[in-house]
């Protein structure tokens, strides 16, 4: 069953079903990791959203997720090896998200990834996927300047789902230093949106929004400042606070008072994902910042934490925008990963809902 002790892993296939996406990716090992010259390129990457159906939800409803995953996962998988011009025949192993995620959703990859494995007599390993959110900037942008984030490094990981500072020692040795004790970032850009009437997911719209708008002109409470905080987060009091301004002042009457609003409060996301982060380098002093999840994708979380790094002289890491928001080429690269650490890889695979860093 196992092929791995006699053949190097090279081509992973991986899948990923966690949430409303069904992403299938090849990605390639070019040498192995310990090699100066390792690269892991993406052959192929495929995600179908179906984050139009879940809109008029104004969230993901989880039985319609899993009944579209499974549609969706073969017209993928199919999409993918077309893409890369390979066959099943030139994969040497599988990956596949096993958790954190809806349950229903997560199972259809899963299993999807064990009979292929069984079919084709292919090591299948399980990823976790904010594991994989925090490997992306592994992967390689195909330019020869690219560079792997260093070892031990510090993750700011910020998703629909999850919001975490991450002690990232080694591949598969994470320590979760601080995280939200409510919403997490994403969820709280998606209420906020829901709240405007922006539709869903309304992160990538409030972004949008912002860069018209003047972030002092709404009062945003900052929470979680006081030093006994730590590196506790909290975005529920920031939605609450739209909800009040919006008691008081009715939704907004004129676009640049829209986009004032956004910019407010997108601002005050940013400065405590900041401000938590100064702390974490301070307390931990590593030498690089790794930033991921779809609320990576926001543009003055990108530059605000890139500014934050060049102060302290630490080099900053973030995968391009596609990589950031869910997608199965994360999880190759986690994949890969454990494949190359040794991990067994095997039909005894299960999902779990609260999968654990
Ligand atoms: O990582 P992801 O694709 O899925 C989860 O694992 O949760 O993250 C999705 C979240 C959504 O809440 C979405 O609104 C947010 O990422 N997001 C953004 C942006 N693009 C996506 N939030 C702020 N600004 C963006 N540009
Ligand atoms: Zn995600």
């Amino acid at each position: 069953m196992n092929r791995l002790k006699t053949q190097p892993v090279r081509r992973v296939l991986a899948l990923e079903s966690s949430c409303d996406e069904t992403a299938c990716a090849i990605v390639e090992a070019e040498h192995d990791y310990g090699h100066p010259q390792h690269r892991l390129l993406v052959r192929a990457d495929v995600v179908a959203s179906q984050a139009a159906i879940h809109a008029r939800f104004g969230g993901v409803v989880p039985e319609v997720a899993a009944r579209h995953h499974i549609q969706n996962l073969i017209p993928v998988i199919d999409e993918a090896l077309s893409q890369a011009e390979l066959t099943l025949d030139d994969i040497s192993a599988l990956a596949v998200t096993r958790g954190p995620g809806l349950i229903g959703a997560l199972l259809v990859a899963v299993q999807a990834a064990k009979a292929l494995a069984f079919a084709r007599q292919l090591p299948v390993v399980g990823v976790n996927h904010l594991e994989a959110h925090l490997l992306a900037a592994y992967l390689s942008d195909g330019s020869p300047e690219h560079k792997r984030p260093p070892l031990p490094h510090l993750g700011l990981l910020v998703s629909g789902g999850h919001s975490s500072l991450v002690l990232v020692h080694d591949f598969g040795r994470y320590e979760v230093l601080g995280a939200t004790c409510d919403d997490a970032a994403g969820e709280a850009f998606d209420k906020v949106g829901k709240l405007l009437g922006l539709g869903y997911p309304a992160g990538p719209l409030i972004d949008r929004l912002s860069t018209q708008g003047d972030p002092k002109a709404v009062p945003m409470p900052r929470a979680m400042l006081g030093a006994k905080r730590g590196l506790a987060m909290s975005f529920s009091g920031l939605k609450t606070a739209v909800a009040s301004h919006l008691e008081s002042h009715g939704q907004p009457k004129t676009e640049q008072a829209l986009a004032d609003l956004c910019a407010s409060f997108q601002a005050s996301v940013v400065e405590q994902l900041v401000r938590k982060t100064g702390l974490a380098i301070d307390a931990y002093k590593l030498p690089a910042v790794v930033l991921s999840g779809g609320v990576a994708c926001n543009r003055a979380l990108r530059s605000a934490v890139a500014a934050l790094c060049a102060s302290r002289g630490l080099s900053f890491f973030v995968a391009p925008p596609r990589l950031c928001s869910d997608n199965a080429a994360m999880v190759g690269a986690a994949g890969y990963y454990r494949l190359w650490r040794g991990e067994s890889a095997g039909l005894d695979l299960h999902a779990v809902a609260n999968l654990p860093l």
